[in-house]
């Protein structure tokens, strides 16, 4: 018996093999839960997104594979009607979803224009909420619902290169402790993952990535870079009923880099 089996969930934000919500999937499943995907919505008539969701998915057995624009609220409220309709009651949901304009993300904070910031809050932050809003009512409320967000160190902390998206990271931490406190009445619990740098699509728009790789693995205790599958099994956990007291977590996923004071491995003796 899995550590998830006889739980039902949605995992939102596989773009391709690589995102970190496939690997998410992959360890769900394998942990025995039944599963329900979302992808962006394709423009035009080319069905590209869906494809990979469906090609990636493809051995997972899933329940459901639907498109949400996240930056619809009509889009999400219809996207869990379908769900409750063709799943029932849910368990968990895994919002593993981010976006800004790269060039509001290459250019220092204070020169992001005005509608590349709200973008970058609309989907990466917002997103996340009216996600929850329309998740909570068909979860199940029995104290085993658990909604799970993907952060980064740099909404913490100044990581130079993440920018704009630290910016948001810190409102989507936030966004999880006030969540948590409010589904708490309803027995859902709301946490995040910060995860040190997994090479994806979103990634390889921040910063220089192979500076990213060597810092983890020279300055964090453990010395070494995680991969999309540690993740994975954070979020097994937090979904899981071993998870069911840890509520409005920022649990760091990032082989301990974020208790760091220095970097490098330089030592003060
Ligand atoms: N890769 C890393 O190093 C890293 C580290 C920490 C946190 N994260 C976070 O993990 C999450 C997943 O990112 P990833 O690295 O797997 O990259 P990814 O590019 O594979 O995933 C991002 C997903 O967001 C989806 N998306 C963007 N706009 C959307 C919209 N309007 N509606 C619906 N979906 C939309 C994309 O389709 C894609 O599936 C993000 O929140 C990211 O910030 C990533």
């Amino acid at each position: 018996m899995g550590l998830l089996t006889g739980k039902r969930g949605i995992i939102m934000g596989i773009a391709n093999e690589r995102s970190i919500a496939t690997s998410v999937a992959r360890l769900m499943h394998k942990e025995g839960a039944q599963l329900g995907f979302s992808y962006l919505p394709d423009v035009g008539d080319r069905n590209r997104n869906e494809q990979r969701v469906r090609d990636v998915t493809k051995d997972l057995n899933p329940s459901l594979i639907e498109s949400c624009n996240v930056a619809e609220d009509s889009d999400i409220q219809r996207f869990f009607a379908i769900v409750q309709e063709q799943m029932g009651e849910i368990d968990f949901v895994i919002h593993s979803i981010a976006f800004a304009p790269t060039d509001d993300l290459k250019c220092p904070t204070y020169q992001a224009s005005r509608a590349g910031f709200l973008t970058a809050m609309d989907i990466s932050v917002y997103s996340f909420l009216a996600v929850a809003r329309y998740a909570a009512p068909i979860m199940k409320q029995d104290g085993t619902g658990s909604m799970t967000a993907m952060t980064y160190f740099g909404g913490e902390k100044v990581m130079p290169g993440y920018n704009l998206m630290g910016v948001a990271k810190a409102a989507l931490d936030t966004s999880v402790r006030y969540a948590a406190y409010e589904l708490g009445e309803k027995k859902i619990r709301v946490n995040a993952i910060s995860a040190g740098p997994v090479k994806t699509l979103a990634a390889s728009a921040v910063g220089d990535f192979k500076k990213m790789l060597t810092l983890y693995e020279t300055s964090s205790p453990l010395r070494s870079n995680i991969t999309a599958e540690d993740v994975g099994a954070a979020a097994a956990f937090l979904s899981s009923d071993y998870g069911k007291m840890t509520t409005g977590e920022i649990l760091h996923v990032d082989g301990g880099y974020h208790i760091m004071g220095v970097s490098g491995g330089a030592e003060v003796k």
